[in-house]
Formats: C-alpha cells, sequence, structure tokens
C-alpha cells in the first residue's frame, strides 16, 4: 500500500460490548507522518479506539478508513491492514518460548513471506536501531521490561508498516527503563513514522506529538497541538484531568 496523505480516518465511529456502548461518534483523522497523543480517564475508550484502527475489535457503526482502504469483516481486507499497521502494548507480548531473533522474524517470514535470511538481516537492523542487538539469542525472560519493550518496537518495525499504534508502552515499567522505551518511540517519530500513542507521558507528548487528543466517556473531548492543550485546556474536563495527572 502506498501512504496517501491520509493515513487513518475515523467518522462517526460507534463501538459497543453487548449493549454496552463504549465509543459515541468518534470522529479522527490522522495525516500521514502526523504524531497523535490520545490521554483521558481510564475506562475512557482509549485502548478501544485504537484497537478498533487494526480490527483487534469489531465496530458497529461508522466507518474506519486506514491508508484509503476501509475496513469490513473480511479476512484479507483484515490481513492487508495488519500488515501495515504495527501495534505495541503494555505488555510487551513477546512469545516467550522464542529468541528475540525469532520473535522478530516469525511474522515477516508467515505474512510477508520473506525468506529466513533477509528478515533475520532486517530483525538485526531494528534490533541496532532499539539499541539491543546483542540479545539477538535471549529469551524475552531474560531482558528487562525496558529490553522487552524496545524488542516489541522493533519486532513491529520488522514489518515494515506505515502506521505504528502504541497502547500505553511504558506504564507497566520501572521509572528507569521508561526514558529508554521514550527515546526509540522519539527516534521513530523523528524519522517520520505516522504514530498514534496512548500515553500519560505528557513530557513526551509535548515533545513529539502534532495533535493531543483527549478523551472522556466514550468521546473525544478535545483536540489540539500539545502548547495549546497543555497551557491553555479549553473544556472543564481537560482541566480536571490535566490537574489530576500534573498534580497542580
Ligand atoms: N472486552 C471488553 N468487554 C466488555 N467491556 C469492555 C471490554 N474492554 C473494555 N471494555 C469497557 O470499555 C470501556 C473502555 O475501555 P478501554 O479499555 O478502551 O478504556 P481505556 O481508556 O483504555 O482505559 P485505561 O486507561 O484503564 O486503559 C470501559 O468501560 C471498559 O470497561
Ligand atoms: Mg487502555
Amino acid at each position: 500500500m502506498k501512504q496517501p496523505s491520509t493515513a487513518v480516518e475515523v467518522v462517526n465511529l460507534r463501538k459497543f460490548y453487548g449493549s454496552h456502548q463504549v465509543l459515541f461518534d468518534v470522529n479522527l483523522t490522522v495525516a500521514g507522518g502526523e504524531k497523535i497523543v490520545i490521554c483521558g480517564p481510564s475506562g475512557s475508550g482509549k485502548s478501544t479506539l485504537i484497537r478498533c484502527l487494526n480490527k483487534l475489535e469489531d465496530h458497529q457503526s461508522g466507518t474506519i478508513r486506514v491508508l484509503g482502504t476501509e475496513l469490513n469483516d473480511e479476512i484479507d481486507n483484515i490481513n492487508e491492514v495488519r500488515r501495515e499497521v504495527g501495534m505495541v502494548f503494555q505488555h510487551f507480548n513477546l512469545f516467550p518460548h522464542l529468541t528475540v531473533l525469532e520473535n522478530c522474524v516469525l511474522a515477516p517470514m508467515l505474512v510477508r513471506k520473506q525468506d529466513r535470511k533477509t528478515a533475520e538481516a532486517r530483525a538485526m537492523t531494528y534490533l541496532e536501531r532499539v539499541k539491543i542487538p546483542q540479545k539477538a539469542g535471549a529469551y524475552p525472560g531474560e531482558l528487562s521490561g525496558g529490553q522487552q519493550q524496545r524488542v516489541a518496537i522493533a519486532r513491529a518495525l520488522c514489518m515494515k508498516p506505515e502506521i505504528m499504534l502504541f497502547d500505553e508502552p511504558t506504564s507497566a515499567l520501572d521509572p528507569e527503563m521508561i526514558s529508554e522505551v521514550l527515546e526509540v518511540m522519539t527516534e521513530l517519530a523523528q524519522d517520520g513514522m505516522t504514530m498514534l500513542c496512548v500515553t500519560h507521558e505528557m513530557g513526551f507528548a509535548r515533545k513529539v506529538a502534532d495533535r493531543v487528543v483527549f478523551m472522556d466517556k466514550g468521546s473525544i473531548v478535545e483536540e489540539a497541538p500539545p502548547s495549546e492543550f497543555f497551557d491553555n485546556p479549553r473544556h472543564e474536563r481537560s482541566k480536571a484531568f490535566l490537574s489530576q495527572i500534573l498534580g497542580h
């Protein structure tokens, strides 16, 4: 897929779990190369929204277009989208019985049909990029949380995605490991990746985000460049949220 100028387009998205509605007419357009930080209180629908973007969750109404392709229920469509959209989770989700290198080559070999040699060479490039090539032969259980998360980022990048989704990638990490992961994410942003990051790392948001999207109770309440959002939030709910997480 060629990256069109609009990477993601969400129109009037509604999502229910059973009869419980968790997303209410969400609209969001993300340009190619844009970096979006999504924040908001627990249960506001942040994870659900980004999981809808790579079909980890179904939506009930509205449309989602990723790189110009509208998401539907056909398997080819789902596979096409997942090839282009990488995702990094809070809890790394590496395969524990596979080495770091094997974790990285699995999907490119199965899905992109790369031969092992090409896949391994590419994996090493990305492991170098996340500053962990020396751990290629180690198992995830032998790595620190920060190292595992950097491997998870490298693994996602091995698929050469056009878009990267992050769901609280640092919130399970000890403080000293947060910065090493944020550093890798910042470099990725500087390289021009389209990124949607659910995070409450507000320093990262200020530095990297083109836009901050604030969600509450299943809706986008406010969308603004970080300087505006942090220094001059318009909505009461954004103000309350910011004063809670920034402690003033
Ligand atoms: N698999 C599920 N089945 C039923 N309800 C769910 C499921 N996953 C999430 N929900 C509900 O959907 C709503 C939004 O949840 P979501 O996980 O998207 O919130 P969030 O903003 O990511 O919260 P957090 O900051 O705690 O991660 C919540 O009310 C939650 O209870
Ligand atoms: Mg969440």
